[in-house]
């Protein structure tokens, strides 16, 4: 059968799962895929596309013949498995956050920045689900305006720390409505279900931002090739929705752009659609971008207090362009610039 022989590592996971699907919907040139996963899951089987699969563990001699590894099994993973399977053969599409800074890495939004792709040693890192989302709306902005200043907001959905997010939030929620006193927190430092959490990953080494405000910040910086002199802050909030990150922003451009202008200009970009009606109700929710793939954008209005300064609300699905499709993407953009091999 001609294709490519195809892994995903962490198949049995959030991402992995919708990078399966993803797969199988875009009709992906594969000749084969192979699951992989944890060595709690080796010999579980996949139901894709019309078949069974068998999940694999990572060793030595599963790792051969791939010439493609879409990965989502964690950053510690991919810090050892990338270089190996690349060793291998493979060119690997990473989801994690181990590999995205690194200088001889691309970071590619498809349909941003794909030429950035070319240059891979074969790593290409996946950016962080909310800087993905942010992207779709500010690179159009930034190409025709340019950026001065961003100020942004995340409202980010659990299924953005994986399955196990998931269950904790339905837990919670279901003993918050019967009455019952809610299953102490695992994945997250507080109850999530009915709340708001204005903390996303960890605060290291005394810094007052969090991890992924850090990310949000310098992956932005990296796509979008932004020097020092673009203002760039970033708080994140983890809030209780399945899928479907929300985010505001605000943004500052370097030449006017007035709302009208701004959703003319969005309404042309590939993958995004403006949903901006506030009158009639109508403006991006998470339960409308989750399962799609476009990334929804709208509240487009002038920030009264700043010159030359937008509002925007941005919504998309943080498993999907936020992470599955965008990985598919770059797989397809890699065949499509013969860049495989
Ligand atoms: N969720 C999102 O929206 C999102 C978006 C962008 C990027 N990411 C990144 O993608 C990665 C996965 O996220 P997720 O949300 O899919 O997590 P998840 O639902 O917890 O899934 C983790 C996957 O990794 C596998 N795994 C864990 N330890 C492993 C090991 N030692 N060797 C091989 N496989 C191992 C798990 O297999 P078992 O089932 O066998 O344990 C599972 O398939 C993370 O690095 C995350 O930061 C997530």
């Amino acid at each position: 059968m001609s294709g490519y022989r195809v892994g995903v590592l962490g198949a049995t996971g959030a991402v992995g799962s919708t990078i399966l699907g993803v797969l199988a919907e875009r009709d992906f040139p594969a000749s084969e895929v192979v699951p992989f996963a944890s060595e709690r899951s080796a010999g579980r089987e996949i139901e894709w596309n019309d078949s069974i699969l068998e999940c694999r563990a990572l060793g030595d001699e599963t790792i051969q013949g791939l010439d493609l590894v879409l990965s989502s099994a964690g950053g510690t993973v991919s810090a050892e498995w990338a270089p190996r399977l690349v060793e291998a053969g493979a060119v690997v599409v990473d989801n994690t956050s181990y590999w995205r800074m690194h200088e001889d890495v691309p970071l590619v939004v498809a349909g941003v920045n794909p030429d950035a792709a070319a240059g891979h040693r074969g790593i290409v890192a996946n950016p962080n689900c909310t800087t993905m989302v942010a992207m779709m709306a500010l690179a159009p902005i930034h190409r025709a305006v340019g950026l001065e200043r961003l100020v942004v907001s995340s409202y980010q959905a659990v299924s953005g720390t994986g399955q196990k997010a998931i269950e904790e939030l339905r837990a919670q929620s279901a003993a918050v409505l019967a009455g019952e006193e809610a299953p102490a927190p695992t994945v997250y430092p507080h109850r999530i279900a009915f709340n708001v959490l204005p903390q996303v990953e960890s605060f290291v080494d005394g810094d007052d931002y969090t991890t992924e405000e850090r990310k949000v910040m310098a992956e932005t910086r990296k796509i979008l090739d932004l020097g020092e002199e673009v203002g760039i802050s970033a708080t994140c909030a983890r809030v209780p929705v399945i899928t479907g990150h929300s985010e505001s922003v605000n943004v500052q451009t370097r030449e006017d752009l007035s709302p009208e202008d701004c959703r003319a200009l969005l309404s042309e970009a590939p993958g995004v659609v403006v949903v901006d009606d506030p009158a009639a109700g109508r403006y991006p929710m998470a339960v409308d971008a989750a399962g799609r793939d476009d990334v929804l954008v709208g509240r487009v209005r002038r920030d009264p207090g700043q010159d030359r300064t937008l509002n925007l609300w941005v919504a998309g699905d943080n498993l999907r362009k936020g992470a599955a499709t965008n990985a598919v993407q770059v797989a397809e953009l890699l065949v499509e610039r013969d860049l495989l091999g």
